[in-house]
């Protein structure tokens, strides 16, 4: 018989990629407490796929925090929660900083209280800013453009701190552009708004959009159009296991970037979903938006050579295929 594997808390479980993570922490044997304020979650999935307990609350909530780590044996954290809406957060960044940052730091503060000290953080490549080199490495200087991806430095910063002062060891995971849905078709992605390329192609498709935008034709790049690392959902709830049992076998604090170390054009995503579906996509050419760079690719090699992370489905095809079964079966 298998041993018995600790509890993991993960916050923001019902969202994109905290689901997709659970699936793959249940699969592994792992027993999994969710808690999310469904805000932006699914509790329909929580529910139906995943089966875990969900206990519906914020991260800024200390004296639920507090219960909660009295009441249940928490091995570790993945704490994923966070609002991730670029363009918002330059309107509206007192949201981003009270819950990125003050909401992560009270869930911080009450783990270090309960001796809960292994931690696996969902940060960004939004940290980097515009890049310098390409395939960016993990000790590129980082300098983000948005609030956004400020609250992310802060909470980076918050956690080296930590580390000093309180042996607080963190996982700090700075994903490209998660993409993609399980390959079963259990999970996908299912942001309200969304904003990422993939789903809306896909929406496009489905006749739920009228076209889908490209926003600038004249960058620097091949065939004009803005070039992104796509890594898929799974690979990323896989990189998530891997980087949690390094901290439970008593790992120092890593960083590490999730990417594919190679990106696809605005124009050949598109290409991938008319192949996929066998639908003509209707597509609309606009102006650049500000801020954004023309190529955006991680070196995924540290987490390769340290982990032991392979991703399974670097494959742009893969990807689209996979997010069409769940757009097919969620939308229609
Ligand atoms: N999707 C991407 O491509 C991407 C890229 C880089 C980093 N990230 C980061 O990964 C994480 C997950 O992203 P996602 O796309 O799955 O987002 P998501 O919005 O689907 O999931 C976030 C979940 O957190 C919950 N939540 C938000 N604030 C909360 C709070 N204060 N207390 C409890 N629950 C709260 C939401 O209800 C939601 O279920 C985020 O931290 C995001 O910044 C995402």
């Amino acid at each position: 018989m298998s041993p018995v594997k600790p509890t993991i808390l993960v916050t923001g479980g019902a969202g994109y990629i905290g689901s997709h993570t659970v699936l793959a922490l249940s699969r592994a044997g792992y027993h999994v407490v969710i808690l999310d304020n469904l805000v932006y979650g699914h509790q329909d999935l929580v529910e139906k796929v995943l089966q875990v307990e969900l206990i519906i609350g914020d991260t800024a909530d200390r004296a639920l925090l507090d219960h909660l780590f009295q009441t249940r044996d928490i091995a570790a954290v993945m704490h994923f929660s966070a609002y991730a809406y670029v363009g918002e957060s330059v309107s509206d960044p007192a949201k981003y900083y009270r819950n990125n940052v003050m909401g992560t730091l009270t869930l911080l503060e009450a783990m270090v209280a309960a001796s809960v000290k292994k931690f696996v953080f969902s940060s960004t490549c939004a940290t980097y800013g515009v890049p310098e080199i390409i395939p960016i490495p993990e000790n590129h200087p980082q300098n983000p453009i948005n609030p956004y991806g400020a609250t992310k430095l802060m909470v980076e910063r918050i956690l080296a701190d930590f580390d000093v002062a309180y042996d607080f060891k963190s996982v700090r995971f700075r994903y490209f552009n998660a993409a993609g849905a399980d390959p079963n078709g259990l999970l996908g992605e299912d942001h309200n708004p969304e904003t990422h390329l993939i789903p809306l192609v896909l929406q496009t498709a489905l006749g739920k959009r009228k076209s889908i935008s490209i926003f600038g034709t004249d960058y620097p790049t091949p065939d004009g159009t803005c070039i992104r690392d796509y890594i898929h959902v799974s690979d990323l709830a896989d990189a998530h296991i891997l980087g949690l049992e390094y901290l439970l076998k008593g790992g120092d604090s890593e960083v590490f970037n999730l990417g594919n170390g190679q990106g696809f054009s605005v124009r050949e995503v598109i290409a991938a979903a008319q192949h996929v579906t066998g639908i003509d996509i209707p597509v609309q050419e606009c102006d650049r938006r500000p801020g954004d760079p023309p190529a955006l690719i991680g070196s995924g090699e540290k987490a390769r050579k340290i982990l032991g992370w392979l991703p399974q489905y670097p494959d742009i095809k893969d990807i689209v295929v996979h997010a069409w079964q769940w757009h097919q079966q969620r939308h229609q």
